[in-house]
């Protein structure tokens, strides 16, 4: 009965103000002295505390998006009322300082927007980006971090937890700037060892990466109290947005995408809500309806439960956006232009192309940049066809590499034959580089297909035999020259 009747107060003075207009001008609407029912949550003294990790995973100039995100989120968090001393953040931070930067020591994720970079704290940079630190500093465990600041998440059993991450990946994996990836299996093993010690409450978890939602698929448990979204399903392309060319325009300076379509989809959904109103399930629904423009799929995973709580409790709140009048998540957003993460790299080797003075040696280097470039990946997608062709015949090979198993299922039944037979691919083929990692799923399938680690050492040095005779060499993904 009582909140019955404070409901229909609140909507009275809604209506009123409405009604009112300019002489009786309430800028909020929503009294901040009324309580609409659906606010009522805990109070900040009973949330915990707010903990964040986040995630760049890549480098070079040409994978400025990936830290140019993350930094981003971390002034989002910041104004939220986040502390830094709560949040941990990963980027190699070879951008703001780098000489292809047109507006040196700062870093932008929209064409208009201000600079992201400066008060991001270095927690883990250049050779400490790893995916053994990563799992360190979401398990709290001090003593196992090697390098950076040695800041981990030492959550209570009250708190809540954010993760997000941003970079290339592939089927079952997510890149690392240094070697080697994050594996799936590994990262939900760690996330069912976080649970197991009983130190958090709630986890909300956001990818962005190419085939993140392989990641998830099929063995993330629900009963962690860990919420997961993904930027793309389990067998599609993510998408870089805010590139050279593209509407809306870059700055003419910029020859490099400054944001993925994921990312800046939640993150501008954050910056144009009042967090204390929207749910997690709201910023879902946005997010998806944007993202699907770009055409990729977001997904989610993991315990349902946590979608109507609201997304204060783990992104913080911005006293400011009181003042933000309540509205659908997704109007006003006009569709926005995208390039594959895959492509990324040559768009920006192409822009650079183009900018560099006619008949110059510069010229001369990024044009072989990017004749190496693609010879690589000429090299890494017929080697993995050959190996195919080689274990499983010339009919079978392609069927059986691109199998794509049904919705549900996990990539791999053995995370650690598929490591293995990486390892096994690399030592014969070279690296797979961020761009072969696109072929995680033929690995993948050869594992499934009862393939012998023997038989594929044999294969893999046939296939490429040519290779480790040659002067072919995988690149320095970002060239930074
Ligand atoms: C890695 O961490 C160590 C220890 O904190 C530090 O001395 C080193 O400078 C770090 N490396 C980079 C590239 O930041
Ligand atoms: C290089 O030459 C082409 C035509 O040959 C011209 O269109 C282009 O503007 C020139 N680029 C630069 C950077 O001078």
């Amino acid at each position: 009965m009582e909140t019955h009747k404070v409901a229909f107060f609140a909507l009275l003075l809604v209506t009123l103000s409405f009604l009112a207009g300019e002489a009786f001008p309430v800028k909020n609407p929503f009294h901040p002295g009324i309580v609409m029912p659906t606010e009522n949550g805990p109070d900040d003294d009973e949330v915990g505390t707010r903990w964040a990790v986040l995630v760049a995973g890549s480098n070079g100039y040409g994978n400025y998006r990936h830290q140019a995100d993350v930094c981003h989120a971390y002034q989002l968090l910041k104004k939220g009322g986040l502390k830094e001393e709560n949040i941990v953040v990963f980027m190699f931070d070879d951008i703001a300082n780098n000489e292809l930067n047109p507006r040196p020591g700062t870093i932008i994720n929209h064409p208009q927007g201000d600079d992201v970079y400066a008060g991001v704290p270095k927690d883990y940079t250049g050779e400490n980006v790893t995916a053994e630190n990563l799992y360190a500093v979401i398990m709290g465990d001090k003593a196992a971090v090697k390098g950076g600041s040695g800041k981990v998440v030492a959550s209570k059993p009250n708190d809540r937890i954010f993760l997000y991450y941003s970079d290339h990946g592939g089927p079952g994996v997510l890149g690392m700037p240094n070697m080697p990836s994050v594996y799936a299996m590994e990262l939900i093993n760690v996330l069912k060892k976080k649970h197991a010690a009983g130190s958090y409450k709630e986890m909300v978890i956001y990818v962005e990466a190419c085939e993140s939602g392989s990641i998830f698929e099929g063995i993330m448990p629900t009963d962690l109290n860990i919420y997961v979204t993904t930027a793309a399903n389990a067998q599609e392309a993510s998408f870089g947005t805010y590139c050279p060319g593209m509407d809306p325009s870059l700055p003419p300076e910029y020859i490099t995408c400054i944001g993925d379509l994921y990312s800046v989809a939640w993150m501008e959904d954050s910056e144009t809500h009042n967090l204390k109103r929207e749910t997690v399930n709201q910023q879902y629904k946005a997010v998806k309806s944007r993202t699907s423009s770009g055409g990729s799929h977001v997904m989610e995973y993991g315990s349902q439960g946590i979608k109507p709580e609201k997304l204060y409790l783990y992104q913080g709140f911005d006293p400011d956006s009181v003042n933000i009048p309540p509205r659908p998540s997704n109007v006003g957003l006009s569709r926005t232009d995208v390039v594959n993460q895959r492509d990324a790299e040559l768009l920006f080797l192409w822009h650079m192309y183009k900018r560099s003075e006619n008949g110059s040696r510069k010229k001369a280097e990024i044009l072989d940049e990017i004749r190496r470039t693609v010879t690589y990946r000429n090299h890494l997608d017929g080697s993995i066809e050959l190996v195919g062709t080689l274990l499983f015949g010339p009919k079978n090979g392609p069927q059986v590499l691109n199998k794509v198993r049904g919705p549900g299922s996990a990539l791999v039944d053995d995370w650690q034959c598929l490591k293995s037979m990486v390892r096994v691919f690399e030592g014969k083929c070279g690296s797979l580089t961020q761009y072969g990692m696109k072929h995680m799923r033929a690995f993948a399938n050869i594992c499934n297909s009862g393939v012998s680690k023997a038989t594929m050492e044999e294969a893999s040095g046939v296939a490429c035999a040519g290779y480790a005779a040659g002067n072919l060499s995988p690149l320095n993904v970002g060239f930074s020259a």
